[in-house]
């Protein structure tokens, strides 16, 4: 408890009440640009597809590594489009993790196929390779689904282990669609992501570490050949005139006001990660005795969209640190093969590592205006 105790001090007599995420002190220092911005949108009155889409895909590329990318309406749409577009659907077996965000299975379901829940590592909260590779096998005795595709998600911004991962996807001939919704400006062996697997679904919702003024999300790809037919889905299906329907589609654009936002805070995206780094340094440092923090693979450097420890007592840890001022979230006291939507698709066995760090994962309050 002296780590916790010491944190009080801190926070209360110098800081006042801390926020979780603190969007407002962002906004007093981009206010003015961002109007700019803004103003230029009214301006030209090119509501959908204006130029600020064009300028934002290709500023995300170079800030990303990735070959090309398509801004969509949110990052679940930017999760179905790739999926949709390699005609995964219906019998198809889709291996992800059960420690996420429910977007992750439901974009699965919406395309028809079936996703497939594995086991996370219990250090890294991600997708456990091993066990990835146990249930490939499983689904391929069974006979019932052909495996397709696997989406690793990069749970609080870390980057999942896609050295091992992209051994297993290439021998398995499986799709690998990296959930990258939390860990934009996340770094493997100095690659960012969007560079770490053939395809990557971002989120730009508010309160992610790149975040609009409201819903937003993009596809990062290695392969320009992904571009053209991603740009159809996400208008409806249409051809390149937008006019003829070629394949099923739906509006998954993004507007022209939230890429203008994004182009605001893209310029000031670096200096804040690196003040997201220092804030997960020193909790590091200061509550190894509280907990364990999350671990990254070797060669992983966080995005830090999140900063998550596993702690005993829990609950005791939250309603301290809540009387100090200081907010908590737990992110994800329900893995989604134990909520009502998705347990028709919990293994048998259900997923142990998965329900252990469920029941000790929390979150601290992580943004670059934390002091
Ligand atoms: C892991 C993960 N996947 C997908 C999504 C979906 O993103 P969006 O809310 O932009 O649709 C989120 C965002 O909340 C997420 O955290």
């Amino acid at each position: 408890m002296n780590g916790v105790a010491n944190l009080s001090l801190a926070a209360q007599s110098r800081f006042g009440k801390i926020a979780f995420v603190d969007l407002a002190a962002q906004q007093r220092l981009i206010r003015e640009g961002v109007e700019k911005r803004l103003k230029a949108v009214l301006d030209h009155g090119r509501y959908v597809a204006g130029p600020e889409i064009e300028e934002l895909e290709e500023k995300l590329a170079d800030r990303s590594g990735a070959k090309a990318v398509v801004a969509c309406a949110s990052g679940t749409a930017a999760l179905i489009i790739p999926l949709l577009a390699r005609g995964i659907g219906p019998g198809d077996a889709v291996f992800m993790p059960a420690f996420t965000y429910n977007a992750t299975a439901n974009a699965v379901l919406i395309t028809g196929a079936t996703p497939v829940f594995v086991d996370i590592d219990p250090t890294t909260f991600n997708i456990d390779p091993a066990d990835l590779e146990r249930r490939i096998e499983e689904v391929r005795v069974k006979g019932s689904l052909t495996p397709r595709a696997v989406i690793p998600v990069d749970l609080f911004g870390s980057p999942a282990d896609y050295r091992r991962l992209s051994k297993i996807a290439n021998r398995e001939e499986l799709f690998m669609l990296a959930d990258g919704a939390q860990s934009f400006g996340g770094l493997l062996d100095n690659r960012s992501v969007g560079d770490l697997a053939p395809a990557t679904a971002t989120s730009f919702f508010p309160g992610k570490s790149l975040g609009a003024y409201g819903d937003a999300g993009a596809i990062l790809t290695q392969n320009m050949d992904d571009r053209e037919i991603w740009e159809s889905i996400r208008w409806h299906g249409t051809d390149s005139a937008r006019k003829n329907s070629v394949r099923v589609g739906f509006n998954g654009r993004l507007d022209s006001f939230q890429a203008a936002v994004l182009l605001e805070k893209l310029d000031i995206f670096d200096d804040e990660l690196v003040a997201r780094r220092q804030t997960a340094a020193i909790y590091n440092e200061r509550l190894s005795k509280v907990g364990a923090p999350q671990r990254h693979v070797e060669g992983a450097v966080s995005g830090y969209g999140y900063y998550a420890l596993r702690v005993i007592n829990r609950d005791q840890v939250a309603s301290s640190l809540q009387n100090m001022g200081i907010p908590t979230a737990i992110y994800y006291s329900t893995p989604l093969h134990k909520m009502p939507a998705f347990e028709g698709y919990a293994p048998d066995g259900g997923l142990p590592e998965t329900e252990k760090v469920a029941a000790d994962i929390l979150s601290l309050p992580m943004h670059p205006y934390l002091t």
